[in-house]
């Protein structure tokens, strides 16, 4: 199946515009090794959404995007960059995006090393060109990332994981971001900071964060290396029960993986998977998904029609539909 993702011609101009200003604070350093490790996992792709949310934003509330959303823009990706790199490191990760990371190519130290590089260059210039605002949000938002990442270590391997507690640090460790990055569109289109308008927008990009880390969390289950560009079931054999995992597991795999998660064999691991896909996992989580779209274009604050609305109305489903098309 063929997807695309909606766009405007203003809205591609912005994007090209943050593709300049990641990779100009990405290779930023003084010390060409860590230019290359930040400019590499920055420039490997991604399909840039918390860049899309923030420019649609913006666009659809002020109609234009002024340079200040360019720069959050750009932090808010140099951020996510930055926490990817230290996932990776945390996961033992060996590839991302199809590219080498940077833990498996220049070890563990380096890999704390350009993670942090990119959280500073990224905060330093939210400071210095958005708004100490603007600073003050992304530093939250990260803090929140933290805490989501922390609730999920907590729960490593734990068979009986609730759902609602792997909602609650999807919430925080990927929802986080998404929503201040609609703080920030709101804040530099000259909305109100906690006025409605703002709020909701908030809400869309929380909402949205969530679709997208339970549908990165399907593909994990149901999805090929090849698809999504990282090597599948590595959740699970890291003990990351997620959610979608959580609801679809039967009373015998939850057995299993409460006797057998940490030791689990690779046929073992395939035997789950195979059993999973051919089972309720993806109409269900699909079901859950449609669902959510919907209560995150609802969230949209009510303002005059535009294209840039029109995008960020129809981004969840499309989104939802590029997931479902990469599903093995
Ligand atoms: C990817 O999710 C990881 C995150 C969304 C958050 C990672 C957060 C931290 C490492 C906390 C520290 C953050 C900063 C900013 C220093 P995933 O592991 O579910 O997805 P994946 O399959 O792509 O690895
Ligand atoms: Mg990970």
């Amino acid at each position: 199946m063929l997807t695309t993702m909606p766009t405007t011609p203003a809205l591609a101009d912005a994007l090209t515009a943050v593709e300049t200003e990641i990779g100009r604070l990405a290779t930023s350093s003084r010390v060409p090794v860590v230019n290359e490790f930040a400019g590499r996992i920055t420039s490997a792709g991604g399909k840039r959404l918390r860049s899309v949310v923030l420019l649609g934003g913006v666009l659809a509330l002020s109609g234009r995007v002024p340079d200040q959303a360019v720069t959050a823009a750009a932090c808010v990706e140099l951020l996510h960059a930055g926490s990817l790199v230290h996932d990776d490191l945390m996961d033992d990760a060996a590839e991302r995006r199809g590219v080498r990371t940077v833990n498996a190519e220049w070890g563990p130290g380096p890999a704390v090393l350009v993670g942090d590089f990119m959280l500073a260059r990224a905060s330093q210039a939210a400071l210095d060109t958005v708004s100490p605002f603007a600073a003050g949000r992304l530093a939250e938002a990260v803090a929140d990332l933290v805490d989501g990442q922390v609730l999920e270590v907590l729960d490593l391997y734990d068979a009986h994981r609730s759902p609602d507690g792997a909602l609650r640090s999807v919430a925080l460790k990927t929802g986080a971001l998404f929503r201040v990055g609609c703080v920030l569109a709101a804040h530099c289109a000259g909305v109100p900071d906690g006025g409605e308008v703002a709020v909701r927008l908030a809400e869309y990009g929380e909402h949205f964060g969530l679709l997208f880390q339970i549908l990165d969390d399907l593909l994990d289950l149901a999805s090929t290396a090849e698809q999504v560009g990282k090597p599948v079931g590595n959740d699970i054999r890291q003990g990351v029960y997620t959610f979608p995992l959580l609801r679809a597991l039967t009373g015998a795999q939850r057995e299993l993986l409460a006797e057998r998660g940490r030791s689990l064999a690779d046929e073992e691991l395939a035997r789950l998977l195979a059993e999973l896909r051919a089972g309720d996992l993806v109409p269900e989580t699909l079901a859950y998904c449609r669902s959510l779209a919907a209560q995150t274009t609802r969230a949209l604050p009510e303002v005059a029609d535009s294209a840039a609305l029109d995008v960020l109305r129809r981004l969840p489903a499309a989104h939802l539909d590029w997931a479902a098309s990469r599903l093995g």
